[in-house]
């Protein structure tokens, strides 16, 4: 399987086989996220991310310094070339200058496909707009195996801003690779993309419902999300379904003993806190094994130093 030099921009774009060697590299190279290595030493990393983040972008440097690289970039656009008028063209034509890899996040959609096809070193989508987070899908996978020994079999839910939020779009393409059953729960306003659905639906089972209620007791992973405000065209929109859906200690009452609770993070109001002391909590897992999966992908796109798969490289 070859990852050398690759981009990873979709979750469509990854075989169910590649995302399962993906999961198997990250296994074996979690005790390096303790003990540290010298794997990636020489190699540089380049974080772009012109909007906010803690997880993915701590996540991705932690993961390259672990690796013994390095790592440059910026965390705010207003601190680059961009808040000057520069184009993200002429953005990675410059970095793919500096690094051996580059990490984009960026809030329009296609742009980490776009920007894939001008960059001579590997590109990784950390979040194109509401788009995708193929990243965090993988990370979540990773968790999901790691906490219930498998992916197939599970009945997984996915609940809260199905429309905006990237994670759970990736994710759900992810999870339509293998042999779930997939329960949607979200405000109508809020139900999962068209062009997400027709795709899932044609592989596995998925059903959409306004509340927990009826499936609690029959799921194995609730997958929590934030409601992405900013994504919002109108605040009055956003008031509507504020809150909407808020586990509480009370919303666990039936649920099964080994359910596992999963959320990208950051969580706003839609965890209550008392629930992270529940065995069934598992999120904060998940920001270990982001280091984890984000080690095995620097480590597998940068294989061995990459020939510039694209035909645009400079001299
Ligand atoms: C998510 C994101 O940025 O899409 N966060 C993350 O990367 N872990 C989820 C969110 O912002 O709600």
């Amino acid at each position: 399987m070859e990852f050398k030099g690759r981009d990873i921009i979709s979750i469509e774009d990854l075989s169910q086989q590649e995302i399962n060697y993906i999961l198997d590299v990250s296994q074996s190279i979690e005790p390096l996220a303790k003990v540290g290595s010298d794997m990636l030493r020489g190699k540089i990393l380049a974080t772009l991310f012109f909007e906010p983040s803690t997880r993915t972008r701590l996540s991705f440097e932690t993961a390259m310094l672990k690796l013994g690289g390095g790592c440059i970039g910026f965390a705010e656009p207003v601190l680059s070339s961009t808040w000057k008028g520069e184009n993200l063209v002429d953005t990675i034509r410059t970095v793919e200058n500096y690094a051996d890899v580059i990490v984009l996040r960026h809030s329009l959609e296609g742009s980490a496909r776009l920007a894939a096809e001008f960059s001579c070193v590997p590109l990784i989508n950390a979040g194109s707009g509401a788009e995708e987070h193929p990243t965090q899908a993988l990370i979540d996978l990773y968790t999901m195996r790691k906490e219930k020994g498998r992916i197939d079999g599970l009945r997984v839910a996915l609940v809260g801003d199905l429309r905006y939020g990237r994670a759970v779009h990736s994710l759900a393409y992810a999870l339509a690779l293998f042999n779930v059953e997939l329960y949607l729960v979200s405000p109508d306003t809020l139900r999962m993309r068209k062009d997400v659905l027709n795709v899932i639906k044609n592989k596995i089972s998925v059903t959409e419902y306004t509340s927990l209620d009826n499936i609690i007791s029959k799921i194995d992973v609730l997958y929590v999300t934030r409601i992405q405000k900013e994504r919002f065209p109108e605040a009055t929109e956003y008031a509507k379904v504020k809150g909407a859906y808020r586990i509480e200690l009370k919303t666990l009452t039936n649920a099964k003993d080994d359910l596992i609770i999963l959320h990208p993070l950051p969580r706003v109001d839609e965890i209550a806190p008392e629930v992270d002391t529940t065995p069934q909590a598992r999120y904060f897992q998940q920001v270990w094994n982001g280091i984890v999966v984000r080690m095995a992908l620097l480590s597998l796109v940068l294989g061995t130093p990459p020939d510039c798969p694209k035909t645009n490289k400079n001299p």
